[in-house]
């Protein structure tokens, strides 16, 4: 047997998202077949101990303390960016320079400038992209994309889509860095409200116009960290200012002439992870939920009557996307699935010269309907996404 191309992966950072995408690449290869497999190579990280026991437990080669060194190194070919949102453009960048490929967390940067820039260095420099927007690779939702695809649905009228938790309803949870402006951009709305925006631009198309309202409903929190179970840890004596979002909602309307409702908030009590969304067609309707993320709800209008309802598709059959990788029909994944499927592509595109997508026009366009809506809420009325992002910028697919 031919011995496949080994892609030497460098991931920067390695809590949350860093064990996400590390166990992604060390399963990839266990179910998928494609023609070029990941390595672990590298990891970087600032603290030297911490670094390196996180090299350890999770399989990678070796480490470095400067995420600069890793770019240097030739015996790198991907740089894998798992860090907070104001470090993306700058590794992002210089990555590039580097002619390394690039697979980078969302949102994609601070701002809608800054994705711009980030876009213009990987198309100048030629080398594969991508971004982490990983609920569209859950085998429900593609496959409510085919259906969509197909006409199932008929003409689409509505999405309506939340992302909800309620991880930061105590006054005394820390100040951590995703309640910074500075290094997160936004708060819930870029958090949680790119992802929807993802979900929405794959399944239903591109934003026209919105118009939104955000709240901070703790304006002041004490400093701190947490940990990837959410759990807040305070550290000293000292309080800072809360700059973002605790709730952010907005209104659409699409190029296709859909309507959308959307709410992203931290203060949504026993939501942990209530990523939902509802997508009405005038022949059919499907509704999907993270927390039973293998299951896709579908109504369709030409059901003989009396027997129409929404029925429950659990995704696991060999007929639907992804499925046939894993188990037998019923035997169900998990959210760290998504982030294999969505690496899958990401090899895909290296081994046949492509940035599947989403890559960073997608980023792009979701920062671009990110500022649209905070430039709503600052003048309190409807902002087209053509005047946030000029459309000789970014191509149309
Ligand atoms: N796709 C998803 O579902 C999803 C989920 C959570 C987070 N994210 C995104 O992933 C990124 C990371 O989030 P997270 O939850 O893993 O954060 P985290 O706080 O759990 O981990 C961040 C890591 O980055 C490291 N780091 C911070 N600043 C650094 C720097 N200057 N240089 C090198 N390393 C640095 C930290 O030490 C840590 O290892 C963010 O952009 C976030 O929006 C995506």
């Amino acid at each position: 047997m031919k011995e496949k191309k080994q892609i030497r992966i460098g991931m920067v950072g390695y809590k949350f998202m860093g064990k996400a995408h590390s166990h992604a690449f060390r399963d990839l290869p266990f179910y998928f077949d494609t023609d070029v497999i990941p390595v672990l190579q590298a990891i970087a990280g600032r603290d030297e101990q911490g670094v390196k026991e996180a090299a350890q437990k999770m399989g990678w080669a070796s480490y470095e303390t400067d995420w600069r060194r890793l770019i240097e190194r030739d015996d790198i070919d991907v740089i894998d960016i798992v860090t907070p949102n104001n470090t993306h453009a700058e590794i992002a960048i210089a990555a590039a320079k580097a002619g390394k490929h690039i697979i980078c967390e969302k949102p994609l940067a601070l701002t809608l400038e800054q994705s711009l820039e980030m876009l213009e260095a990987v198309k100048r420099a030629g080398v594969v992209h991508m971004i982490c927007h990983n609920y569209r690779f859950a085998p429900a939702v593609q496959f409510a994309k085919q259906l969509i695809a197909q006409g199932r649905l008929g003409k689409i009228y509505h999405i309506r889509a939340t992302f909800l938790q309620d991880w930061l309803m105590d006054p005394n949870f820390p100040l951590i860095w995703r309640l910074k402006k500075e290094v997160s951009g936004s708060g819930t709305h870029g958090d949680l409200g790119a992802h929807i925006i993802d979900l929405a631009r794959f399944l239903v198309g591109e934003f026209r116009e919105v118009v939104g309202m955000m709240e901070t409903f703790i304006k002041k929190r004490p400093l701190g960290d947490m940990d990837i179970h959410l759990k807040g840890r305070v550290e000293g004596t000292a309080w800072g200012e809360v700059d973002v979002d605790d709730a952010s909602a907005f209104l659409a309307r699409f190029e296709n002439g859909a309507l959308g409702v959307f709410e992203v908030s931290r203060f949504s009590r026993g939501n942990r992870a209530g990523n939902r969304f509802e997508i009405n067609g005038e022949r059919g309707s499907i509704r999907w939920d993270m927390e039973n993320m293998n299951n896709l709800q579908v109504y369709l209008e030409d059901d003989e009557r009396g027997l129409q309802g929404f029925r429950t598709i659990n995704c696991t059959e060999v007929e639907h996307p992804y499925a046939s990788a894993y188990w037998p029909a019923g035997h169900i994944i998990g959210y760290e699935h998504t982030f294999i499927n969505l690496l899958v592509e990401m090899m895909n595109g290296i081994a046949g010269g492509y940035s599947p997508s989403p890559n960073f026009e997608d980023g792009v366009r979701n920062q671009a309907v990110l500022e649209a809506v905070e430039r709503s809420v600052q003048t309190g009325g409807w902002v087209s996404i053509s005047e946030v992002l000029p459309s000789v910028q970014v191509q149309s697919r």
